[in-house]
């Protein structure tokens, strides 16, 4: 008995020990086997055995350790997993560190270039594991260190780039996905071919370029700045080119990883309130960060339709195929340069600079001598200062096709770019101009009467032409601000929505899920994400989106701009705190808020908006989705139809009237579309209609149910209407809050609207009228009982018939999926 006490006393004591001081290193007579793990000094990251994801495999990694959720920052045998929990490091007298795997097989080991006399293997705070002479004590002298082999992952401190005097290259490499650590084809790295840039690759595709580091960052990323989490820096020098960046708050805890999955690289920060990361940045982060896109001097402008600009003196080569959005032949000299005579530069302002393949640069020349060296060389087509900082410093030139610029709007630097003498001239001339203005008064001042005379003819001239430009230019401003709409890049959606975070997930439309965001600036928006599926090309995308801009109307919601990403498209409008009409007429509480008055008002509005759609607008649209989840209340109640122009943009071609995609929701859905796919305002009506009696009744068309009877809610209304008295159709409550003729008129259009032949309905400019007026109606005939003949009802309500709880389901939605 004393034995065991004593024994376990004991056994306890060495697990206690063993668990409370956590050991940082190992030396070759320690051994890490799967289970234990080394912890840093100061607790920050631990290694050791982990299984990613849903596999089944053990890696030997390095991972933060102070947090709950596991996030593996390094992994030592990616491409050879070991299968069991054998997993054994340990670390041979010489300094080799060796990983055994399954049946004492070698799966992963390191090579020290110089052997040690008491090598030891340590995790250091950084997260980096060092290989380092026990007898150096704590110096930096490491023989091997996992910092000069990343996985994924790039931590603070790390470099990523050239070792120029050993020719090691650091770069990262995504993980195929969350189960394999195995490398994904998604690199990271500094490439040196011309002069140094980071470049995305995916394969061997150049996927993403940062531009030239121009001594604040790279011209091509904006979110490269100074923020309050990091710093960071460029090493260009003849020993090394590098990128690395430094926490300015060690417990603050920032990653930079590959994703290929999605396909970027990330930043992410630990949010310790909510126990996750956050994104913090990601590249690429818009569609003009696409290399080449646009072509050889092409200009991509996120801001523009289409996004492809040729550079300022430049045109299209061929007209044809970049009016069919086609880039890739580019642009070329609107005017033959002409090296021997002599050309001349223009500045465009705010570009990421051209790849930089075919450039050279020097770091102690100016802009003067750049120029002069670019004009010499006749290949060269564009020069600018290397170093932007200060008064700026260096000389970067281009030779031949300028690949990759980028426009940015408060971003960037300035290139200038080699066009012929006269093209310069013609822009050099309107500058001039102004100058003279200001140099005239004086001269009038001193000058004779003759003179005066004669210099102000010549200066109201002048100041005509002058003024006749500003007013173009006013012209041209006016109408780029009509014409654009707001493009907003991925990270300020992600930003504004917590990365599409569940939790403001609002819900899922016809064409997407949506969310609510929050800008920057406080403004509160929804995002409507866009289905992959739609299949549209991106400039059909951005005039369809343009023009349903151009729909304003107060019964509308308002679409504030889109955000296109690669294969993501998304659309962002105004946010209505009060979410849509549903919420309320079929809620049993919710519904009081809305008495008869109230409801009189949300018909009339969405009657308006409706006529809007279909006849005052330019374009004619047809809803094809109308109904009360698509009716959105804004804080006053006031109704705004949303998701119109969907249909007409993602749910087939509008030319025709027959389609063989029905786009709809069934329960308001015309019979003729519904069987035949035939589509018409009218049938935009009969939607309608349905919607008018659900907030007469409070019930759904769909779902309908009541006990002594079949069928619908038409059908109800319509028998009720039959037997004379329709009144029994409201909503109890609403019989005391509401003029009763009011109602019974409103319950008299819905059926005319619900009725079976789409040339009996009335237009909704007539449905306008008749809910303003007293005038006497026609009377209804016989409504299209959609749910007794609709082919799909069998299988939709599965034989639950009438008491189906299922909500309306969009049928974009089944097949988009
Ligand atoms: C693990 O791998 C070895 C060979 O690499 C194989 O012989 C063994 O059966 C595997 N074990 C399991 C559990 O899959
Ligand atoms: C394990 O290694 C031993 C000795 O090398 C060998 O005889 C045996 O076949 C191996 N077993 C497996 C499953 O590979
Ligand atoms: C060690 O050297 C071998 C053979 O040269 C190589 O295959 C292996 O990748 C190297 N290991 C590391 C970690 O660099
Ligand atoms: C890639 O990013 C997505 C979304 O941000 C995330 O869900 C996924 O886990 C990431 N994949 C990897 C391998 O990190
Ligand atoms: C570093 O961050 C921690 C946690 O956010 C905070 O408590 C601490 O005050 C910060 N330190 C400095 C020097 O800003
Ligand atoms: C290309 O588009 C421009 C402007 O829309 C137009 O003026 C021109 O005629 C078009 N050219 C061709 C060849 O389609
Ligand atoms: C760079 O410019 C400086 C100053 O103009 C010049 O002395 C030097 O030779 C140039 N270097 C090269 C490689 O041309
Ligand atoms: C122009 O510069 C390129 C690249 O440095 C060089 O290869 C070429 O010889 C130069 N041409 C002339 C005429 O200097």
């Amino acid at each position: 008995m004393g034995m065991d006490i004593l024994s376990f006393s004991a056994c306890f004591l060495i697990i206690f020990s063993k668990a409370s001081i956590a050991l940082d290193k190992i030396s070759p007579s320690e051994s890490l086997t799967d289970g234990t793990t080394l912890v840093s000094s100061d607790g920050s990251f631990a290694l050791g055995f982990f299984t990613p994801g849903s596999s089944k495999n053990r890696y030997l990694g390095i991972w933060y350790n102070n947090i709950p959720m596991q996030t593996v920052v390094w992994v030592a045998n990616r491409i050879n997993p070991i299968n069991d929990t054998t997993g054994l490091l340990k670390i041979e007298s010489t300094g080799r560190a060796v990983l055994l795997g399954q049946n004492q097989t070698t799966v992963w080991s390191i090579n020290s270039t110089e052997a040690a006399q008491n090598p030891i293997l340590q995790l250091l705070d950084s997260g980096n594991l060092v290989v380092r002479d026990g007898k150096d004590g704590d110096s930096e002298n490491y023989l091997w260190q996992s910092f000069d082999y990343p996985t994924d992952t790039m931590l603070a401190g790390m470099k990523i780039g050239w070792d120029l005097r050993t020719g090691l290259n650091r770069r990262l490499s995504a993980w195929k996905n969350s189960d394999d650590p195995s490398p994904g084809d998604l690199t990271y790295g500094v490439e040196l071919q011309g002069n140094p840039q980071m470049v995305l690759r995916k394969g061997s595709e150049k996927y993403y370029r940062s531009g030239l580091w121009n001594g604040n960052g790279f011209s091509g990323v904006p979110n490269l700045r100074s923020n309050p989490v990091f710093d960071y820096d460029f090493v260009w020098n003849k020993e090394e080119v590098y990128y690395i960046y430094y926490l300015k708050n060690k417990s603050v805890m920032s990653r930079f990883v590959l994703n290929q999955t999605e396909k970027v690289r990330q930043r992410y920060t630990w949010n310790p309130e909510t126990q996750t990361w956050k994104l913090f940045s990601f590249m690429p982060s818009d569609y003009c960060d696409t290399p080449g896109l646009c072509g050889a001097n092409g200009n991509c402008d996120n801001s523009k339709l289409p996004a492809c600009q040729c550079l300022k003196a430049f045109r299209p080569k061929s007209l044809e195929r970049w009016n069919s959005s086609d880039w890739s032949e580019g642009c070329i000299h609107n005017k033959p340069l002409n090296c021997q005579r002599g050309d001349a530069f223009i500045r465009i302002e705010r570009v990421k600079t051209p790849d930089t393949s075919h450039s050279w640069v020097n770091k102690s020349m100016n802009l003067k001598e750049c120029r002069a060296r670019c004009l010499q060389n006749c290949s060269c087509m564009a020069y600018t200062n290397l170093d932007i900082r200060g008064r700026a410093s260096g000389c970067a030139m281009w030779f031949d096709d300028l690949i990759d610029i980028k426009q940015f709007q408060s971003f960037g630097q300035d290139l200038y770019i080699r066009v012929s003498a006269s093209e310069a001239e013609l822009k050099n001339k309107s500058e001039a101009k102004l100058a003279m203005i200001i140099a005239t008064p004086i001269a009038v001042f001193l000058g004779l009467l003759v003179v005066i005379y004669y210099i102000r003819r010549r200066r109201r001239k002048l100041e005509d032409e002058v003024e006749e430009r500003i007013e173009n230019d006013q012209k041209n401003q006016g109408r780029s601000e009509d014409m654009d709409l707001a493009v907003f890049e991925l990270g300020t959606i992600a930003r504004a929505t917590d990365s599409f975070s569940f939790h403001n997930k609002l819900g899922e439309g016809g064409f997407g899920p949506v969310y609510k965001g929050t800008l920057a600036n406080g403004q509160e928006i929804a995002v409507k994400r866009l289905s992959k599926s739609s299949g549209q090309g991106l400039n059909e995308f951005k005039t369809e989106v343009k023009l349903i801009a151009k729909l304003q109307h107060r019964n509308l919601v308002r679409l504030l701009g889109c955000c296109i990403h690669g294969e993501e498209k998304m659309l962002v409008y105004e946010y209505m705190p009060n979410r849509s009409l549903d919420s309320f007429i079929f809620d049993q509480r919710r519904c009081k808020v809305l008495d008869w008055p109230k409801r009189f008002q949300i018909i009339c509005g969405i009657a308006r908006g409706l006529l809007y759609l279909h006849q005052d607008s330019r374009l004619r649209i047809i809803h094809r989705d109308l109904k009360a989840s698509n009716v959105l209340l804004d804080s006053e109640m006031n109704p705004k139809i949303s998701d119109f122009g969907m249909a007409r943009t993602f749910g087939g071609d509008q030319t025709e009237a027959n389609t063989n995609r029905v786009v709809g929701t069934y329960g308001y859905m015309a019979p003729e579309y519904a069987i035949d796919g035939l589509f018409s305002v009218k049938s935009d009506v009969f939607s309608f209609g349905i919607l008018l009696l659900e907030i007469i009744s409070g019930r759904k068309n769909r779902g309908f149910y009541h006990k002594n009877q079949s069928g619908n809610l038409i059908e109800h209304a319509w028998r009720l209407w039959k037997e004379g008295k329709p009144l029994n159709l409201a909503d109890d409550f609403l019989a005391e809050t509401g003029s009763l003729s009011q109602v019974l008129r409103c319950i008299h259009i819905s059926l005319l609207c619900v009725q079976q032949h789409p040339e009996g309905r009335p237009s909704m400019s007539s449905v306008v009228l008749m809910l303003g007026s007293e005038n006497e109606l026609p009377l209804p005939k016989q409504p299209g009982f959609l749910f007794h003949k609709s082919p799909f009802e069998a299988d939709s309500s599965s034989g639950n018939h009438g008491s189906s709880s299922k909500n309306e389901i969009s049928l974009s939605v089944l097949e988009a999926r």
